[in-house]
């Protein structure tokens, strides 16, 4: 039987076949079950069977069933909704606050492209819809699921919901063979006033605004509920196609428009950031009349290869932005100022407010940033709201925009209490009484606890188990902050995860017999955990939470060094640089105070220079090529050396690494790439592409971009006035080739 294989050692056909049964299997059960009323199977075993539909369908998406058992909403999956992976990753957009904003878009692309300021490039410009957005996927015209955009890599499966808004096509002709159409759900603003009626009525939850009420409606676990719910569609964009839809963006919209879509009416085509901007004004005057919300305009490049040229940074496309309509404002006072410690340290300062509605949402909390803020600098020293510090019992100005966490602008000392103090920002940390410190040029203070602090010990763990780093199923936020100040059975330090099952055998009181748990959760997080041994390197570098060590820069790192070993000896190698760097930079402060007491220019470059020459040349090397990752900096090495010199920290990540799987880094794409896994250094003018196409091309090739050439150097392309880095690349025996030959290996590809 299939049923005994690993699902990663499946083969497709297997898989195929498996499915078949399982999707029979689960239909007989739910019938009995449901329609029967006499379960011919335990549920713990009827959850084996939907989990191990669930993990096949993760390893196959292509072969996930139109009858999918995980589409069947209604049945007793109490995690709620099956996951489904993005046949191409669903973006959100970079934003744009003002025309200069919009100017420097535009400036942006045509640079990236190599286009003269005056040469002709077209725009689509459109309202920025504020719903949520959907990905129908429709297989030879009939649509056969809907997503919704989760971590933009997966999202939930809510085929049955979707298959109940209005306006959404079950069938579309004359489509290509596969064409996955996205657009946004939304409600509009009269039958949005109806439902809050109606739930009020009936007793139940009101919606803050349409766009909750849409989301709420939309992840409905009963599609029943969702028909009941007045939801309506805009197609605006598309994922996964068989063939192209057109050779612009408007012509494909008016493609999807043909196929019985609900398009924007204000979409336009725009010559240039004029128009734009007059287009973005237009629809602004619009706004209020259009009966549902919108909170912006989105400008994208109408050629549709030359989007495909820009392609995307990490979450974002190059060739759209969405320019945002002003923040929205309101007064209100300011109740007491608590102080957060998050996963690094940092103490955050956070508003409580006296309740206030900004743009239809209630606000009572608002970040105030740092101290600097609350006193009334920016965080270079510079002078704001004219240097009125911010005090408790003031009345302030709340603003926020789009989805972004409340601020607070401004404040009015006219109305101030007489007996307002200024507010003290506390120089230990409020959760473990550690010292709290700023550090030379950082805005932030933090606290030095590390681990011993439980707020910071809290967010590590909540960073550890989220979404992009190891993403256990069943041990979420609050399960870890549940864990952690459990004394039979406590997660403290990651590795305890991973131990948690063992643990549990041992002790005589059993996960299983909690309030709340039960055999199959117990087991079903054991399992999750399990699954999770096995993980690959980026995920394991973002998960351990290191300060600056975002998503990018951890993939970034793990394709560099392939394995945890190489990082490892790595940054290990590397730290008495990160310490020389340190002593260098403190110098380097000295010698500006002394140079600016005696009057005269501060000498850095010696200060420096004789800090380096010291080093053991092991150091220096590694020190140059954990920094020479493109992306890389000073401050992301810094923060990796120190993290692993210190104890606690380094003998937690030790322990946690010991009993993982880690699989090796491998190169972005195709390993048919001639370039996968090599590293690349481009020098001299480039007359075909620019600098920034052609890193961005080549990284997605599967090669790592390289900014200095040395002998890990696999291939230096040359544009005329190539200088020194050619030189040193015949020194080294690299090989060498111009535009042209870089062009040649990459080409068709
Ligand atoms: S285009 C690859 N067009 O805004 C980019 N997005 O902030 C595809 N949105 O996640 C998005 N109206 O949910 C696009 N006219 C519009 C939009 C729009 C609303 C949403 C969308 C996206 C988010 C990004």
């Amino acid at each position: 039987m299939t049923d005994t294989i690993e699902v990663d050692a499946l083969t497709e056909a297997q898989a195929s076949t498996e499915l078949a049964h399982l999707a029979k299997a689960i239909a007989k059960a739910n019938a009995a079950y449901h329609t029967d009323d006499a379960p011919e199977i335990s549920d713990a075993a009827y959850d084996d069977l939907k989990r191990r539909n669930a993990a096949i369908e993760a390893r196959f998406p292509q072969l996930k069933r139109a009858d999918s058992p995980s589409d069947q909403v209604g049945a007793p999956v109490a995690e709620g909704f099956s996951k489904v992976t993005h046949a191409v990753a669903m973006l959100s957009l970079a934003n744009a606050f003002d025309d200069d904003d919009v100017a420097e878009f535009d400036q942006r692309i045509r640079k990236y492209l190599g286009m003269d300021a005056k040469a002709a490039l077209s725009y689509t410009a459109e309202p920025k819809i504020d719903g949520l957005s959907l990905s129908l996927r429709y297989e030879n015209g009939e649509l056969v699921q809907a997503a919704t955009r989760g971590d933009g890599a997966v999202g939930e499966n809510v085929t049955a919901n979707a298959r109940t808004i209005e306006n959404v096509p079950q069938r579309i002709a004359g489509a290509p063979e596969l064409l996955e159409v996205r657009g946004e759900v939304y409600m509009s603003h009269p039958d949005f006033e109806a439902l809050n009626e109606r739930q009020a009525e009936a007793g139940q939850k009101t919606f803050a605004n349409p766009r909750n009420a849409a989301a709420g409606s939309l992840r409905q676990l009963d599609a029943n509920i969702t028909r009941a719910r007045p939801l309506r569609f805009f197609a605006y964009a598309w994922g996964a196609l068989s063939d192209p839809l057109a050779d612009t963006q408007m012509g494909a919209i008016q493609r999807l428009e043909a196929f019985g879509f609900q398009t924007n009416p204000l979409t336009r085509l725009c010559d240039g950031t004029q128009d734009m901007i007059a287009h973005y004004r237009h629809i602004e005057q619009e706004r209020a009349t259009l009966g549902y919300d919108i909170d912006g305009v989105v400008y994208k490049v109408n050629d549709l290869a030359l989007q495909s040229r820009l392609g995307f940074r990490s979450t974002t496309p190059r060739w759209a932005v969405a320019h945002k309509f002003p923040a929205e404002l309101a007064w209100t006072r300011l109740d007491a100022i608590d102080i957060q410690v998050g996963r690094t340290g940092a103490l955050s300062p956070v508003a409580r407010l006296t309740p206030v509605t900004v743009g239809g949402v209630v606000v009572s909390n608002a970040t105030l940033h740092n101290e600097d803020y609350i006193a009334g600098r920016d965080s270079k020293g510079g002078v704001i709201r004219d240097g009125k510090d911010i005090r408790v019992g003031d009345w302030v100005q709340v603003y926020r925009a789009g989805d972004v966490i409340p601020k607070i602008a401004d404040t009015d000392v006219s109305k101030r209490p007489q007996d307002a103090v200024a507010f003290q920002f506390p120089h230990r940390c409020p959760e473990c009484g550690s010292d709290a410190i700023r550090e030379e040029g950082d805005a932030v203070r933090r606290c030095t606890g590390g681990l011993i602090c439980p707020a910071q010990a809290v967010e590590k763990l909540k960073h550890f188990v989220g979404r992009s780093a190891f993403d256990i199923e069943g041990l979420g936020a609050k399960q870890v902050e549940m864990f952690y100040h459990d004394d039979q059975l406590p997660i403290r330090t990651p590795a305890d995860i991973f131990s948690l099952k063992d643990r549990d055998a041992r002790n005589l009181s059993k996960l299983a017999n909690r309030d709340g748990w039960g055999e199959t959760s117990a087991r079903n997080l054991f399992n999750a955990i399990e699954e999770r041994r096995k993980v690959p390197l980026g995920r394991v570098i973002f998960a351990l939470g290191i300060r600056h060590v975002g998503e990018v820069a951890a993939n970034d790192l793990a394709r560099h060094y392939t394995t945890w070993p190489s990082f490892a000896l790595a940054v290990d190698t590397a730290a008495p640089a990160a310490e020389c760097q340190l002593q260098a930079d403190a110098a380097e402060v000295a010698e500006r105070e002394q140079a600016a007491q005696e009057g005269r220019r501060a000498r850095i470059k010696p200060v420096r220079d004789a800090a380096w020459a010291d080093l053991p040349a092991d150091a220096r090397a590694a020190w140059l090529d954990l920094t020479g990752i493109d992306g890389i900096g000073a401050s992301v090495a810094t923060a990796l050396v120190t993290t692993f010199q210190q104890e606690a920290e380094r003998q937690s990540i030790d322990a946690l690494i010991s009993g993982l799987d880690i699989q090796e880094a491998e190169a972005r794409t195709t390993a048919d790439s001639p370039v996968a896994g090599k590293t690349v250094v481009f020098t001299g003018t480039l007359e075909k592409m620019t600098r920034a196409e052609a890193k961005a091309r080549a990284e997605t090739l599967g090669a790592k971009v390289s900014g200095s050439v040395s002998a890990k150097t696999d291939l230096l392309v040359a544009g005329p006035g190539a200088g020194s880095k050619a030189k040193k690349a015949a020194d080294l025996g690299v090989e060498t080739i111009d535009e042209d030959g870089w062009l040649e290996l990459i080409e068709a590809l």
